[in-house]
């Protein structure tokens, strides 16, 4: 131990002399308070003391990678990332001993954002040495910098809602956003909600998350609490019902003349693209021959097959305006709505694998009397994989595979008037 004391000393002379030729100009003189001091932390070893009784120069090597700078009463800079020359006086020592803590700020560097750097610099000693190594004394400073990062506030970007709770399956329409951005919507977990380019949030599964609109440019931001939760029973929103969380039109259940998606909704739109895919893969070539039609398209459609077939024949293979799926924009025609795409090898692959892309055979054969229409091969209803699955699972469980929506949610399919 004193040993390695006498090591340290001569070291702190040789380095000293060295320093205080280049740095202070002149000789140590005598030391008058027979003390030695030892700076640890960072790199001790790469650390020098210069002590004349009235100053102490030290060269903290720390480690820290945050930019630092000392506060200007101290009359010292230390600026840049880690080590860099401190001097300070025995005064300013003795006042930081005495808990008068320097007030220092940390820049994250970097990529460094947000995170807490601490830059400790301590100084003890242990005297045993006059100015040449001799004698003795004890003092004991230590003092430690604590520097705390401070992450640029970035200016919140305001929307017209910032949670929203969102059944599977479903999609709620953006939150205005105030202000000129160029958006970007992001979710922070896609299997709990997704968001579209225009900020739509579609649940995908029960939990919660958060969906972000930042500012490509500036980087503000706004966010929105998402739950997503599983709707039970029967439940009516704005005019639309939904079982189970699942949208029904049909014949009882009529949607709002103004309900309008604009197109098919995005999961109906790319579950259809997979469809077509995995059909062609097959050798199978299927299209979409009629998706969204609006509530004035469906119009049209309907009063032009009353003149031409009646309103009773009309109604058993055309919905009235209002009641059509096709206005939920979650169903599609596929190739040739007539009796003659039934049979064909288009129609088996659809009703074989449809369910694995979320969507039902939505008017299956034999069973008029429950959904209201003749059999339609070439009409599907996404459901999502899920639900699709589940429906054709409990038609198995009941022994009929051509289970309708109807019958899974025990609703009816009937004109009221
Ligand atoms: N063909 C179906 C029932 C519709 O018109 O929506
Ligand atoms: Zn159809």
């Amino acid at each position: 131990m004193k040993r390695k004391t006498e090591k340290i000393i001569a070291l702190l002379t040789a380095l000293c002399c060295m320093a205080c030729t280049t740095a202070c100009g002149r000789e140590i003189p005598n030391s008058n308070n027979n003390s030695e001091f030892v700076v640890t932390g960072g790199d001790a070893d790469k650390s020098v003391i210069d002590e004349d009784g009235e100053t102490i120069m030290l060269v903290p090597r720390t480690t820290a990678a945050a930019e630092y700078t000392d506060t200007p009463d101290l009359g010292t800079t230390a600026t840049g990332k880690n080590a860099s020359l401190v001097t300070r006086s025995k005064e300013e020592l003795d006042r930081i001993n005495s808990n008068k803590k320097p007030t220092v700020t940390a820049k994250p560097s970097g990529g460094a954002s947000g995170v807490l750097r601490t830059t400790v610099v301590k100084v003890t000693g242990t005297g045993v040495g006059g100015g040449t190594g001799t004698g003795t004394g004890t003092y004991v400073g230590t003092q430690a910098v604590t520097t705390t990062a401070t992450t640029p506030s970035v200016p919140t970007i305001q929307l017209s809602y910032t949670s929203a709770e969102i059944w599977v399956g479903t999609t709620k329409d953006y939150a205005i956003v105030t202000g000129n951005y160029i958006e970007e919507w992001t979710t922070s977990d896609a299997n709990i909600a997704t968001v579209d380019q225009f900020g739509n949030i579609t649940g995908v599964s029960e939990g919660k998350c958060k969906i972000r609109v930042t500012d490509k440019n500036t980087k503000e931001y706004g966010e929105i609490d998402v739950n997503v939760v599983k709707p039970k029973g029967i439940q009516e929103v704005d005019g639309v019902t939904y079982a189970d969380g699942i949208l029904i039109a049909n014949k009882t259940y009529a949607l709002p003349k103004t309900y309008n998606p604009g197109g098919l909704t995005n999961d109906t739109y790319n579950a259809f693209q997979s469809l077509v895919q995995a059909a062609a893969n097959s050798g199978i070539s299927l299209w979409n021959a009629s998706g969204f039609r609006s509530y004035e398209s469906q119009e049209q459609i309907y009063n032009n097959y009353v003149y031409t077939h009646g309103q009773a024949t009309a109604d058993t293979f055309s919905a009235r305006p209002g009641h059509s799926e096709h206005q939920t924009g979650m169903a599609i025609d596929v190739n040739n709505p007539s009796d003659s795409f039934n049979g064909t090898p288009e129609a088996i692959w659809l009703k074989e694998h449809c369910v694995e892309y979320g969507f039902i055979i939505r008017y299956p054969e034999g069973k008029q009397e429950i959904t209201g229409y003749k059999y339609e091969p070439w009409h599907i209803r996404y459901v999502g994989v899920e639900m699709a699955k589940k429906i054709r699972d409990e038609g198995i469980a009941r022994g009929d595979v051509n289970i309708t929506l109807e019958e899974y949610f025990g609703i009816n399919s009937v004109y009221q008037q």
